[in-house]
Formats: C-alpha cells, sequence, structure tokens
C-alpha cells in the first residue's frame, strides 16, 4: 500500500496491531524509517542528538522547519510529524496555531506535536477545530526538565492521578495519538485502556498502542547517555569510530589513497572527464 498515513488513519489503529514510530531529522534516514514505520517524528531531540544542545530547550522553530524539509523529501508512506519546540506554542491558542500553520505550511507534515497535559487542552481544541491534527506528549516531557528537575520517571505513587488526568485530558481535547514517556506499566495500562486514541510509548512499556525510539539512540549513534529503555538494534557509533580510526591510519601510513583510487593518466584537457 502505497496510500499516505493520515491523522485518522492512526487513530483507528486503536485496538489493532501495534503502531511503529521512529524520529528522522535527515532525508536518508526518513527513506529508511518511512519503508518500515507508520509515524516518523522529527523530535525536538534533534537539538540534542546533532546539534550538541544540552537539552531541547534551545531548538528553534526554524531548526524544526530545516529539519522537518529534509525527512519530508524522504517520505512516502509514513505519516510525517513535527515537534513544536519549547516557546513555540505556551503562550496560548492563537501563537500555537500561528507556529503550526508554518511547520504544515513550510514542511508538508500532516500534524504537529506538543508537550503538556491538562494544560494544553484549550490549545489542542483551538488546534483541531482549526485544521491542525495533534499528537501530545505526556508524563516526562523533556521540554519541563527544568521544573522536574531532571528525567526522572514520572507518575510513581500519588503522582499517578495526574498523568491520568492529562492523558484523558488531551484524548477529550482530540489529539489522534498521544506520546507516554517514562512511565510505569501498572501507569500506562490502564491509560492505554481508559482512552479513546493510541498511546505511542517510550519507556512506558507494552501495554501502549505502539512504541517509539529515538532513531540514533537504538542505532547506537547518539551515546552521550542511555536510558533503561533504549534498546540498541545496532552499535553504528562504534562501527564509525573504527572506520575513522582505519581512514586517519592509512593516510598517515600512505597506504590510502591506493592505485585504484587514483587518476594516473595525463592524456585528455579540459571537458574531457574520467571516472
Ligand atoms: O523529540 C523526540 O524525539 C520525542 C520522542 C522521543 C517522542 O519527542
Ligand atoms: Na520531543
Amino acid at each position: 500500500d502505497t496510500k499516505a498515513i493520515t491523522p485518522p488513519d492512526i487513530r483507528l489503529r486503536k485496538g489493532q496491531t501495534p503502531l511503529v514510530c521512529l524520529t528522522a531529522y535527515t532525508t536518508p534516514i526518513a527513506k529508511l524509517v518511512d519503508r518500515h514505520c507508520d509515524i516518523v517524528l522529527v523530535g525536538d531531540s534533534v537539538g540534542m542528538v546533532l546539534h550538541g544542545l544540552p537539552s531541547t530547550l534551545g531548538v528553534t522553530l526554524d531548526m524544526m522547519i530545516l529539519h522537518g524539509k529534509a525527512v519530508r523529501r524522504g517520505l512516502g508512506r509514513a505519516l510525517l510529524v513535527v515537534d513544536m519546540p519549547f516557546g513555540s506554542y505556551e503562550d496560548g491558542p492563537e501563537q500555537a496555531f500561528r507556529n503550526a500553520a508554518r511547520l504544515m505550511a513550510e514542511t508538508g507534515c500532516a500534524a504537529v506535536k506538543l508537550e503538556g497535559g491538562e494544560s494544553m487542552a484549550a490549545t489542542i481544541r483551538f488546534l483541531t477545530a482549526r485544521g491542525v491534527p495533534v499528537m501530545a506528549h505526556v508524563g516526562l516531557t523533556p521540554q519541563a526538565v527544568n521544573t522536574f528537575g531532571g528525567y526522572r520517571v514520572q507518575g510513581r505513587g500519588d503522582d499517578a492521578e495526574r498523568i491520568r488526568r492529562d492523558a484523558g485530558a488531551v484524548a477529550e481535547a482530540g489529539v489522534f495519538s498521544v506520546v507516554l514517556e517514562k512511565v510505569p506499566e501498572p501507569l500506562a495500562r490502564p491509560i492505554s485502556v481508559e482512552i479513546a486514541i493510541p498511546t505511542i510509548g517510550i519507556g512506558a512499556s507494552p501495554a501502549c498502542d505502539g512504541q517509539v525510539l529515538v532513531t540514533d539512540d537504538m542505532l547506537g549513534l547518539f551515546t552521550s547517555f542511555r536510558p533503561k529503555f533504549v534498546k540498541r538494534y545496532a552499535e553504528f557509533g562504534d562501527q564509525a569510530e573504527a572506520a575513522i580510526a582505519a581512514y586517519a591510519n592509512e593516510v598517515r601510513e600512505r597506504r590510502f589513497p591506493a592505485a585504484e583510487h587514483v587518476f594516473a593518466d595525463t592524456f585528455g584537457g579540459v571537458g574531457t572527464s574520467s571516472v
């Protein structure tokens, strides 16, 4: 099936087979993810993963647009969702709409994601009523790292009720799905049963209706830190380092370039090409 997946398609997957989501920030990775996943997320994790920022707080709308455009060029089937960065939607519904509209117009994404539960319900209603499909993100919301004082598991003990209310509020407000980040399984399970839209878990157990990971984490490319919920499906960071070390050695030892990489003939002139 080559028809592009839409937000309503995702919503209808509740109770069906698990939804598969990964992040992408570039065209080549988007092409790979598109072949195997339902949703491609241009996460604001791009700030930490590609730009070396200490948190997602320094990510700008322009960065999201640039990476969103690159990812869009690699997609044929998967639903493109772009994160709204810190400071681009919290002022109120009008600010959120203005910036979501820019993301959609300039990247061609069919949906945006924003962090927050009950406090974002009015904004979510405003956006969905005006043609902006919204994915919510509750539990550990990394843009609130300074409020939380770190990246701890959310919703333990008495705090569970808060996350439950957040998930219920965004579902009620009209999101087509919600990311549940870093919450205990005994909380993710009832939430996924209670709300009528798919939950996409990251560190939120198999009780969720789908899963998401940061692609660079699961490929072993981003290794600055490694949350418990990340499974490494490859160690490309190690492979890349070995390749770079081998190249450096060969250049220093004059073993690269070898004969097969060299243009050895001197005939021909301007306009004569040589492979
Ligand atoms: O920014 C991101 O990559 C995300 C996912 C981890 C859900 O928000
Ligand atoms: Na994000």
